[in-house]
């Protein structure tokens, strides 16, 4: 497969357009922003690390019947993916009180919540990716009633494959955001990515925060942090 044309850069990704038409390459950077830009970082390693860890994620999940973009890794820092129109809402899965939750409700970090939770965010970085309710997502025509009940339910699926699968490697899943996005055919399939970035992992037995927010909150060193999940994972190359 070749590589062409840039066709978008994001914060932590770079995606390239090949020879087909239904295939694009994804380039893992090694940039690292929180709180909407406002912190930035190059952290060296760290888009080895996600790419590794989100093709490992992916790969489990559509072995337990998830389906979604992923094609396959093909370097340290790339992967191919099937090329979706991504829906605009980040769908986010909570199992424990943490971050936005806990500010917003007033609750303890660490609480357990009573069943997992599920919100959208608008993804709108001009906007600060405001929290949608469904009616708000119907007003602005996101996503029609169905495709919500959809996305509600595979986040949930990938929620049970997931907490399982990191409880195996001693990891508590406490939240995550999840894209979908959309074949021309209409079917909705899970993309972007599943990483350290995008989840909050904590040890099982020390509580040690093993994600992004080390970053967030200074609480020391990133790398090390994501290289833990990536070892749990038992991923070293293991995909490529
Ligand atoms: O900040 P908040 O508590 O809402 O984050 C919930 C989960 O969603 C966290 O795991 C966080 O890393 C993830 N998230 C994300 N991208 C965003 C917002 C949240 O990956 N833009």
């Amino acid at each position: 497969m070749e590589k062409r044309e840039l066709l978008y850069e994001g914060k932590a990704k770079r995606i390239y357009a090949t020879e087909n038409s239904e295939v694009v390459w994804v380039e893992y950077k090694d940039s690292l922003t929180a709180f909407n830009g406002e912190k930035k970082a190059e952290i060296a390693g760290k888009g080895v690390l996600n790419n590794g860890i989100t093709s490992l994620l992916f790969l489990k999940l559509q072995e337990a019947g998830i389906p979604s973009h992923f094609i396959k890794q093909i370097s340290e820092t790339e992967q191919l993916v099937k090329r979706v129109s991504i829906i605009p809402l980040e769908v986010v899965v909570r199992n424990v009180v943490a971050g936005n939750l806990s500010k917003r409700l007033g609750l303890p970090e660490g609480q357990p919540l009573k069943q997992a939770l599920i919100e959208f965010y608008y993804k709108d970085d001009m906007l600060g990716d405001p929290l949608l309710t469904e009616d708000h997502i119907k007003e602005l025509m996101l996503a029609s009633e169905e495709e919500v009940q959809i996305l509600k339910q595979k986040a949930l699926d990938v929620n049970a494959i997931l907490s399982s699968f990191f409880n195996e490697i001693g990891v508590r899943l406490i939240d995550f955001k999840l894209e979908f996005g959309k074949f021309a055919d209409g079917e909705i399939v899970l993309a972007d990515e599943i990483s350290p970035d995008t989840c909050r992992l904590w040890d099982g037995k020390t509580e040690e925060k093993l994600d992004k927010d080390v970053f967030r909150r200074d609480l020391g060193n990133v790398v090390e942090a994501y290289e833990k999940i990536y070892s749990k994972l038992g991923g070293l190359k293991a995909c490529i």
